[in-house]
């Protein structure tokens, strides 16, 4: 009788092996919590396709971050929705916009939390484009001193780091010289540095009401197909001045991650998007898969592809999960 000499089921046979041997584990500080801030008081109004999530007024999104802050989740970004949309996104980069408030509240109560606040001019434009609207296209350059001040007025109002995901050329460096000349040159930017244009963002733009009334993002966000797109648009991020890069979205792009991941010598921050989100919870809400298990396992390839840090809406219930 001839045994097998390699025997890899030997380091399977028990939890405290496997524990033991594994090589990508999660912990809830690797978790960034999005949150979608709306005006009003005690709204907390959920949205239909992403089950567990809502759109919540100041003191709601407090508690909320809160109860992520006490699982060990170190850090929130935040998605502002104004009651007012203009055709020049004025309330993104209004000092008394919903934004900025929801960045001095926050800051005000969790002084400890991170604070990111999601840079862009979609949830703010009656348009529903991520810039400014010239001829019927968005135009490029005079978006940039919008993103900007929207930067400036956040980080004025405490925020921690300046994430901006327009897709705007230029935007890191305009970006980073508006905060240098206000003296904020300590405040970090983490670019969305490889966004596709994808659909899954659609429960996104449920949440933040930021469908495009005409026309798409692919003008402006990248083609799923391309792979060098994503390693130049990585390269002049942080020629610009980009501290941390952002792949999304997150599971159908670990292939970018990874790459990136090998190329750069920054952190690498993986979005979970919406859609991704809203798969699980469907599949999990029919009966068809684990959710709970499903997720982690989501999680752990994103980490595994060569993330630091992963923006996700599980993050409050995977918190939950790594710590029971
Ligand atoms: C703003 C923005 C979007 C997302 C993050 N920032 C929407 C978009 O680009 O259309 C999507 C996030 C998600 O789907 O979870 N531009």
């Amino acid at each position: 009788m001839a045994y097998p000499i390699h025997r890899p089921r030997r380091l399977r046979r028990t939890a405290a092996l496997r524990d033991m041997v594994r090589e990508t584990t999660l912990a809830p500080s690797d978790f960034i919590y999005p949150l979608f801030v709306v005006e009003g008081r005690d709204v907390r109004r959920p949205i239909a396709s992403m089950p567990g999530v809502f759109n919540l007024s100041l003191e709601h999104t407090v508690a909320e971050a809160r109860r992520a802050h006490a699982l060990g989740v170190k850090a929130v970004i935040l998605f502002g929705i104004p009651d007012h949309k203009d055709a020049q996104g004025s309330q993104a980069y209004a000092t008394e916009g919903i934004v900025q408030r929801a960045v001095r509240e926050l800051k005000n109560a969790l002084p400890d939390l991170l604070v990111i606040v999601d840079v862009c001019l979609c949830e703010y434009t009656d348009h529903g484009h991520c810039g400014l609207i010239d001829g019927g296209h968005v135009a490029n350059d005079s978006t940039l001193p919008l993103l900007a001040r929207m930067a400036v007025t956040c980080a004025q109002a405490g925020a921690d780091i300046i994430a901006p995901s327009d897709m705007m050329d230029g935007r890191v460096a305009a970006i980073r010289s508006a905060l240098d000349e206000v003296r904020l040159t300590d405040v970090p930017v983490m670019s969305y540095a490889a966004k596709y244009a994808s659909a899954f963002y659609g429960p996104f733009r449920e949440a933040a009401q930021s469908t495009p009334q005409f026309g798409d993002r692919r003008g402006y966000q990248m083609d799923p197909g391309n792979v060098r797109e994503a390693l130049k648009e990585v390269d002049l991020d942080l020629e610009e001045g980009a501290d941390m890069l952002i792949v999304k979205p997150a599971l159908s792009y670990l292939d970018i991650i990874r790459l990136v991941r090998d190329r750069v010598d920054v952190p690498v921050v993986a979005y979970n998007v919406s859609g991704e989100y809203a798969m699980v919870k469907a599949a999990a809400q029919n009966g068809w898969v684990d959710g709970d298990r499903m997720t982690l396992e989501i999680l752990t390839s994103m980490k595994r592809a060569g993330s630091d840090l992963i923006i996700t809406y599980h993050a409050l219930e995977a918190a939950k999960l790594l710590g029971a």
